[in-house]
């Protein structure tokens, strides 16, 4: 279905009109002053996350509008397209299904003939979802009882090592004792030496995680790992070598007899409720990784079905188109008060700015208006004794989203209210600045921050918090008329280093550029 691109409906025309005349002198202090209802207007539950959006420059004027702009553009025909199993990537005629992974099983809907009518379309996709993650899980507990196995190496880039490698940190306060995780995703051998150096053949359990099992940084550093695993006298690659893949016959023909499937309507930056998630399984076990999918699947069922206005994902990702097109601002600063969530920031870099780095429109037109923004970020509170100073004083505004959790992890007194008083003093003084101290002490303030809050760090709440993540992104996304799941940028880059890798041993720099010849003597 051709969908309307935000720049040619009647809403992208007001929502300019609306910013010229007051959205661009939008004060924060003095919208709170005007409405005691503020708070409650902009904040909203939604499954597991409690988000407040009131210190947005943003009111009831203009995210009505972009409501309608959301509307104007097919948002909800896109949404329930994806939801059906349409081939919404259209660059790579696929499906777009992750959601389906978290999706409880057909059996579960027994009586429910509207949700088995709107299943239909995808059951068989379903039924093969669950006979694998039901595989994946036994096996991830048979693993988790093997006291031998101490060491878990995943092997894999991008969307098979963000993700998991992200959700296992976070959930650190679920993991088994006893086993470490170690991942292995740069080509750069220092990075794999140094997991070898710590572990031992007979102790250790290798997963090879690729979805195309070609990527030449993980193919690298399996070979590289196999290498070692036989010259240290290790025995049955197929009790110590795994693989997560949708190309099975790939990791056979490596070698590997030990492998778990996916489908390629699963994108690499979606695929950790996939058998890519296997590490997390083996960390928090069969019970827990279905409870990760269980709270992923409920903010699904939130996006799927709650009118726009209180949709969060929408609500959020139309906040995210306002700030880019509108207000212009090139970046979002991420920031989770929790070191258990340290590697959020890089996992969302790539969610967002891999499926929204855009240039041209689904139906490859070049796009006149700016798409994805930078993220960046580090965990509070020490982004503070780093960049927050430009976040409160640069000449840039940076729309900051805090993730804060009520309940600590821990036990240890007074840091966890140390914690919270700092991420609540941040979005405060951002918001209010202070005005009555002049020149370097001056802090402009009405500068933007979303808090999302969880009632603790679980797998429920991270897999809702993920979701809610992807779902943003999408919404985006579908506003400005792009495809958010394919990722040809990437490709030309490798293409290149294909061509240079040979250049390095022989010299020949016949052909290239004049600084890359140079370069590429010099590292000869
Ligand atoms: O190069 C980009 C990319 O294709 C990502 O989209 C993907 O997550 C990553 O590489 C790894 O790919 P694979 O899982 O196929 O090894």
């Amino acid at each position: 279905m051709s969908r309307l691109r935000c720049d040619q409906t009647p809403a992208w025309a007001e929502l300019h009109a609306l910013f010229e005349a007051s959205g661009k002198n939008f004060d924060l202090k003095a919208a709170f002053a005007d409405d005691p209802q503020r708070f409650s207007c902009f904040s909203q539950d939604a499954p597991h996350v409690f988000a407040d959006l009131s210190k947005n420059l943003i009111d009831g004027e203009a995210e009505a509008l972009l409501l309608a702009l959301a509307r104007q553009c097919g948002l909800e025909q896109h949404r329930d397209a994806m939801f059906a199993g349409e081939r919404i990537n259209s660059t790579e005629q696929r499906a777009v299904m992750h959601f389906l992974l978290r999706n409880p099983p057909l059996a579960q809907y027994e009586r429910d003939k509207v949700a088995i009518k709107r299943i239909a379309s995808v059951s068989a996709e379903l039924a093969q979802t669950h006979a694998t993650l039901d595989a994946m899980l036994a096996y991830a507990e048979q693993v988790r009882a093997d006291d031998a196995i101490t060491d878990i190496v995943n092997i894999g880039i991008g969307g098979s090592d963000l993700g998991p490698q992200m959700a296992v940190l976070a959930l650190c306060e679920f993991a088994m004792p006893g086993k470490r995780f170690h991942f292995v995703s740069n080509v750069d051998g220092q990075e794999l030496a140094s997991v070898l150096a710590q572990c031992r053949p007979q102790n250790t359990l290798f997963l090879i995680a690729s979805k195309t099992f070609t990527t030449t940084e993980t193919m690298t550093n399996a070979h590289s790992a196999r290498a070692w695993f036989e010259a240290q006298g290790g025995q049955n690659i197929g009790r110590h070598f795994a693989a997560l893949t949708t190309h099975v016959d790939a990791a056979h023909a490596f070698g590997i007899t030990t492998t778990f499937g996916f489908w390629d309507w699963v994108g690499g930056r979606y695929s950790l409720w996939s058998a890519i998630g296997l590490p997390i399984a083996l960390a928090i076990g069969a019970a827990g990784f279905r409870e990760f999918l269980a709270g992923a699947h409920a903010m699904d069922e939130h996006f799927r079905t709650t009118e726009l206005a209180r949709n969060l994902p929408v609500r959020l990702g139309l906040l995210d188109v306002w700030y880019r097109n509108f207000h212009g601002f090139g970046s979002r600063s991420i920031a989770p008060y929790s070191s258990a969530l340290r590697r959020f920031p890089a996992y969302l870099q790539q969610l967002e700015m891999e499926s929204n780095g855009k240039r041209v429109d689904s139906g490859g037109k070049a796009l006149p208006f700016d798409t994805s923004p930078v993220l960046w970020g580090e965990p509070g509170t020490n982004g503070q004794h780093a960049y927050f100073q430009m976040l409160h004083q640069g000449t840039t505004v940076v729309p900051v989203e805090f993730v804060a959790l009520k309940h600590a992890a821990h036990a240890l007194p007074g840091h966890h209210d140390k914690l919270l008083a700092n991420v609540l003093a941040q979005a405060q003084a951002l918001m209010q600045g202070k005005a009555d101290a002049g020149g370097h002490r001056h802090f402009p303030g009405n500068r933007p921050s979303t808090f999302l809050l969880l009632e603790r760090l679980t797998p429920a709440s991270l897999g809702a918090l993920i979701a809610l993540q992807e779902h943003r992104v999408f919404v985006s996304g579908a506003v400005w008329g792009i495809n958010s799941f394919d990722q040809w940028g990437v490709e030309l880059g490798k293409v290149l280093a294909k061509d240079i890798e040979p250049r390095l041993q022989n010299g020949d720099v016949s052909g290239l550029d004049g600084s890359t010849a140079g370069l590429l003597q010099r590292l000869r």
